[in-house]
This record gives C-alpha cells, sequence and structure tokens, in this order.
C-alpha cells in the first residue's frame, strides 16, 4: 500500500537562508523517495510466503520497511519544525529544557555539537520526550534505524548532506545555525504538550481538512475530477511541468474559466505547494457555483508521490484572455 504523503507544512521562499530550491528538492527527492520506497517494500511484502520464502529475505525487507518509515517520520518532523524565527521557547518545553539540560544555551550547545559530530556523513541530531524517564534527552542517530525505543522526537534536524549541500556545500555548521534560526518553537511547544498526554501529534494549523484532495486520492481516480493547474504565471514559467491531464488557468481568469468550462466534476485545483494561491483559487470557482476541491501540498506533494507530470497548457478559451507568461 502506497504511504500518504504529508503535504510541506511551510512555505520554503519564507525561510532564512534555506533555498527554496534546497527544500523543494529535499522534500520531493528524498522524502518522497522514501515514501516511494517504502510503498514498494509494501507490496513485495504483500507476496512473501512465510512457509516458503526465505527468512533472510524477509528480514531484509523489514529492515528496508523500518528504515524507510523513519525516514518518512523524521523528515515530517525536520520540516515541520521550520518555518518560525528562531527564538528560544517560552512554555512548559523551555521549562522542560532547563530542567533537563540546565538551560536553554546548554541544550542548543549539546544538540549542535551532536549535529556537528554527524556532519560529512549521515544521520539525525534528534530532541526526543523520553516517556518512560520523564525527561527530555538529545539522540544520536547515525541512520534512519536508530531510535530511542518509547521516546517521542520533538526536534529531528537532518545532517544527510542532501539536507545542506545544495546551499552550503560542505559547510554543515553554515546549515546548523540556519536551521536552528528558522525553529518554530511555538509548535514544538504544542509537540512536547501532545506527547505528554501521549496523543498524537497535533496537525499544522492552516491545513483545514474539509475541500482536501489528497495526492493519493487524486492518482487513484484522475477522471473523477476536472484538474486545474492555478500557479502565479510566474510559478508556472518557472516550470512548465504539471500534473499530467492538468489544464492551466491564472486566477485572474478563472471566473472566466468557470463561465465558459461550466465543469460537470467536480474541480481539483493545484498550486506549487498549496498554501494560498490555491485556497484562493478555490473560494473564487465556489463564488462561481463550482464544487471545487484542493490538492494536498500541492504540485510539490504529487511530485513526492512519483506522480505523472506532462507540460500543462493554458485552457483554449481563456488563452486570448490572459496575459502571456513572461
Ligand atoms: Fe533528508
Amino acid at each position: 500500500m502506497q504511504p500518504s504523503i504529508t503535504a510541506l507544512p511551510i512555505k520554503p521562499s519564507r525561510l532564512q537562508g534555506l533555498s527554496e530550491r534546497l527544500i523543494d528538492s529535499h522534500y520531493v527527492n528524498n522524502y518522497g523517495g522514501a515514501a516511494r520506497r517504502l510503498g514498494a517494500i509494501e507490496a513485495a511484502l504483500a507476496e512473501f510466503e512465510p512457509a516458503t520464502g526465505a527468512g533472510f529475505r524477509l528480514a531484509g525487507m523489514l529492515r528496508e520497511r523500518l528504515a524507510a518509515q523513519n525516514s518518512m517520520l523524521l523528515h515530517e518532523h525536520y520540516f515541520a519544525a521550520l518555518g518560525g524565527n528562531g527564538a528560544s521557547p517560552e512554555g512548559p518545553l523551555a521549562a522542560a529544557i532547563a530542567r533537563d539540560f540546565g538551560s536553554f544555551a546548554a541544550w542548543r550547545g549539546q544538540f549542535v555539537a551532536l549535529a556537528r559530530a554527524l556532519a560529512g556523513g549521515s544521520g539525525w541530531a534528534l530532541l526526543l520526550h523520553d516517556s518512560r524517564a520523564g525527561r527530555l534527552v538529545n539522540q544520536w542517530a547515525p541512520d534512519h534505524l536508530h531510535a530511542l525505543a518509547g521516546a517521542r522526537p520533538i526536534l529531528a534536524l537532518d545532517m544527510y548532506e542532501h539536507a545542506y549541500h545544495l546551499d552550503f556545500g560542505a559547510d554543515a555548521n553554515g546549515y546548523i545555525e540556519a536551521a536552528l534560526g528558522n525553529l518554530d518553537w511555538p509548535r514544538l511547544e504544542r509537540l512536547y504538550a501532545a506527547a505528554l498526554l501521549g496523543q498524537a501529534p497535533p496537525t499544522a494549523p492552516d491545513q483545514p481538512p474539509d475541500d482536501l484532495l489528497t495526492a493519493e486520492a487524486l492518482r487513484a481516480s484522475p477522471s473523477a475530477f476536472v484538474l486545474l493547474d492555478v500557479r502565479l504565471p510566474g510559478d508556472r514559467a518557472k516550470a512548465l511541468l504539471g500534473i499530467v491531464g492538468a489544464r492551466w488557468c491564472p486566477p485572474e481568469a478563472l471566473g472566466e474559466w468557470a463561465t465558459a468550462q461550466a465543469p460537470a466534476r467536480p474541480v481539483a485545483v493545484y498550486c506549487v505547494y498549496g498554501f494560498q494561491v490555491s485556497i484562493d483559487a478555490a473560494a473564487r470557482l465556489r463564488r462561481h457555483g463550482v464544487k471545487v476541491h484542493r490538492l494536498a501540498g500541492g504540485l510539490a506533494a504529487w511530485r513526492a508521490l512519483g506522480g505523472e507530470l506532462a507540460e500543462v497548457a493554458a485552457d483554449v478559451r481563456v488563452r486570448t484572455e490572459v496575459r502571456p507568461v513572461e
């Protein structure tokens, strides 16, 4: 079974010192790669016959599944931790850090030293809540297979070279400082609160589920939707490839498009990452009586899933109504 792709919870262009190119590549190729690998492993496992299959084959598949599962989970924690201003925490998490490390500065010093110790190779620097001991710990993980049993990740810093090489080359220290400067501590506070209560990690507050369509659902039933690429002209100009089967309509022409097309099937709109552009586009189409869904995670989630791409042309009926792409 193909695992569900979690939408990138941050706008890469808003991060400081980490480029959109770096984050996009990391999300699509490495996070998406783990998801695709996990789907392939699950398919192979489903065909394994315990009565006749070799034990070492099963062990190999289960080992690789663990690696892919943890890679997905840790990458989700990594991306979700970014998008803040890097200021230190102020709530119960701050108090717990002071209790368990002596001070925030002491925690940060140990965490940065841990991350630096992983530089040049691979692994994760982790801040975990150890539920058995009831305390926070920094954990070294040289790959996806190391995890403290019973602990919940609060912060995961990716120290694989793919996390920084595009922007920083071999300067891992520069990357570590840039990443810590983007930490969203209020979100980490919510994660810590959920961990104390044994609750599932809270979802991002800007992802209401009502009209969202997952990339997996779209790929499973593409004919159920009229697929509309609503990326801004500048974003489309940077990447002409969109989701196969989609037509492009810039946001300012959506009213004309809805009037001209009068779609009989629900419309699924997508933009680059699934944030404000598609939210606004969906609202605009609804004002014209169109039943509309938004693709969760936008084109990036589709690419991470490994969905088919094709050059997306403007709809003929609106081509003459919109400004040419610059
Ligand atoms: Fe990574």
